[in-house]
């Protein structure tokens, strides 16, 4: 099931040969190294994503976060280890032949000269996924009613807040009807309500795609909001995985000092 399953409106399995059924994907990462310049980011690290689940990766800045993800997206290669994509290695063409992948850059990435509805087309322009503009518009409409910006279609970037430039780059992601979607600090520059605003939007994607996500944040407040279950990366491992129940009882003295510190920066413990 995609996004089609949930409209009625015209969008359907047979429209166009590439708007095909989506396949949450699961990820396993197995001894993942990566060094730059001697530096070691990454060390031996494990970490699996189920199919289907909003998986949250903490940690401090600097930790590799990002370097993570560019991993799991195939922008990055390894020293040594293996990222395997439903069982097969990320780097293997037939990936990208059965998968869609689809990342939330922490800028949102939007072409400013063009129209919000131009941005959010482009890749299933560019790639020719549809012929027609009833479908690319549906499209469209489709995925900005998703995150709540009915009618936004013409407006500018430059016309929009932060946090809905935001919400036009997971349109932008939602379009291309994505296996797996990774967001790189979807927060990051918003005040509080924005932020609540995004990880509602997040939240809301579950509702209407059949998608698997990855999310990373150094915003646990975020993190407990939207996870599914959070990973804790510290010093190049992941350190502890769990549901957020877990992790708030987690008796591992790095993940509670991490988790308390940032409660205590975020808003004096405030929960979204
Ligand atoms: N291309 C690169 N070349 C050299 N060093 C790099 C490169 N990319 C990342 N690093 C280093 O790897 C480490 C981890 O970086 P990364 O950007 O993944 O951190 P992060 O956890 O995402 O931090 P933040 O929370 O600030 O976004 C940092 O020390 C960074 O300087
Ligand atoms: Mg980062």
């Amino acid at each position: 099931m995609g996004i089609r399953a949930e409209t009625t409106d015209g969008i359907k399995s047979d429209d166009g040969a590439n708007y095909r059924q989506n396949i949450p994907v699961g990820v396993k990462i197995i001894k993942l190294n990566k060094s730059f310049g001697g530096n070691y980011v990454l060390r031996d690290l494990y970490l699996e994503v189920i199919q289907g689940e909003t998986l949250v990766i903490i940690g401090k800045t600097g930790s590799g976060k990002s370097v993570l993800l560019r991993h799991i997206i195939g922008l990055e290669r390894p020293d040594s280890g293996e990222i395997l994509i439903n069982g097969m290695d990320v780097n293997d063409p037939e990936v990208r032949k059965k998968h869609r992948f689809a990342m939330v850059f922490q800028s949102s990435a939007l072409f400013n000269s063009l129209t919000v509805s131009e941005n959010i087309s482009l890749y299933l322009r560019e790639h020719r996924l549809f012929d027609d503009e009833s479908t690319i518009s549906q499209i469209v409409s489709h995925t900005l009613g998703i995150v709540g910006l009915e009618g936004k279609e013409n407006n500018m970037p430059s016309e929009l807040s932060g946090g809905m430039k935001k919400r036009v780059a997971i349109a932008r992601a939602l379009a291309i009807n994505p296996d797996l979607i990774l967001f790189d600090e979807p927060t990051s520059e918003l005040d509080p309500m924005m932020a609540q605003t995004i990880g509602e939007a997040i939240v809301n994607l579950r509702k209407h795609v059949e998608v698997t996500q990855i999310v990373v944040t150094h915003h646990v407040d975020l993190a407990f909001y939207i996870a599914d279950r959070i990973a804790v990366l510290d010093q190049g491992h992941i350190i502890e995985v769990g549901t957020p129940k877990e992790i708030d009882r987690s008796t591992n003295p790095l993940v509670t000092k991490f988790i308390t510190t940032q409660f205590e920066r975020e808003e004096g413990g405030r929960r979204l």
